[in-house]
């Protein structure tokens, strides 16, 4: 009897041992590691995963499914001391000449200064919409959520839960928005040090390496059809006055750079989106 028990609990467990493991096993089912190797490394039942870089190659991974519209939401701890020269992405992005993209950027510094969270959306070809800020806690200390809502209205970029960027689907004014391309989701973490950190100025100090970024926490609300999508409330959420409040004072206080103020590059006037609060 007490056997038999025993043998019925044993089993048990090890039913429940593959079921936990199907469930937490985002990394393992939801992605591909598409390069660098052994350089991307899941672990904790495929609930988290590491990206490397060091001289010879950085790494990355990429979704399995494609997302049109959705709530997205990663966590990511980033590279932590002198990450001066690395970047780590997470985007969302579509292929070809005229693909849509949206983006997290994450510009590395010397040990103590502060990141550039670098953001921007591409439609139909055409980006050039960055924003660019500083954050207000230290990135590499803990795992924060980054989460993207893309859903007809608009793009929400947020931090924490905190809005920091909205782009608006202004298409009735002429504006191209992502919103018929399937976009995959990616992440990698590469060399940039021509560009990166302070302009290129600071190069990545290669006997540091190898660097690397741990992302967990994946979580993506998406629809597998338009008409499905409806009944989601993220489908049609928008940010409430509360939150836009929240999000000009964010943006007040931390933004670094914006497309929309820089005369030099757009000495002939703003793009249209500029001028629509
Ligand atoms: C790095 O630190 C410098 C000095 O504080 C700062 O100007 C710059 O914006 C920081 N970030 C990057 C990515 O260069």
């Amino acid at each position: 009897m007490h056997h038999k028990i025993m043998k019925m609990l044993t089993m048990f467990s090890v039913l429940l041992y593959f079921v936990s493991a199907a469930l937490a096993g985002n990394f393992y089912e939801d992605f591909a590691v598409t390069w660098g190797g052994g350089r991307a490394k899941s672990f904790d039942n495929g609930n988290s995963l590491t990206l490397t870089l060091d001289r010879d190659s950085g790494s990355g991974f990429r979704s399995k499914r494609q997302f049109l519209f959705g709530k997205i939401d990663m966590k990511i701890k980033l590279v932590p001391g002198n990450s001066a020269g690395t970047v780590t992405t997470y985007y969302l992005s579509s292929l070809g000449q005229f693909h849509d993209e949206i983006d997290f950027e994450f510009l590395g510094n010397l040990s103590g200064q502060p990141y550039v969270m670098h953001t921007n959306v591409y439609a139909q070809g055409k980006g050039s919409k960055e924003q660019q800020f500083y954050l207000w806690f230290d990135p590499t200390k803990d795992f924060h959520t980054y989460s993207i809502q893309w859903n007809p209205q608009s793009i929400i970029f947020s931090v924490d839960g905190t809005p920091v960027r909205q782009f608006k689907n202004l298409e009735s004014r002429g504006i191209p928005f992502p919103k018929s391309q399937p976009m995959w989701i990616y992440a990698s973490l590469w060399n940039a040090d021509d560009w990166a950190t302070r302009g290129g100025l600071v190069k990545t100090d290669w006997s540091k390496a190898p660097f690397y970024a741990t992302f967990t926490g994946f979580n993506a609300l998406s629809c597998p059809n338009y008409a499905s999508c409806s009944t989601n409330s993220w489908f049609s959420q928008s940010l409430d006055y509360a939150a836009i409040a929240k999000m000009k004072w964010i943006q007040k206080n931390y933004m670094v750079y914006n497309y929309c103020t820089d005369y030099r590059r757009f000495p002939g006037g703003f793009p249209p989106e500029c001028s629509i609060a």
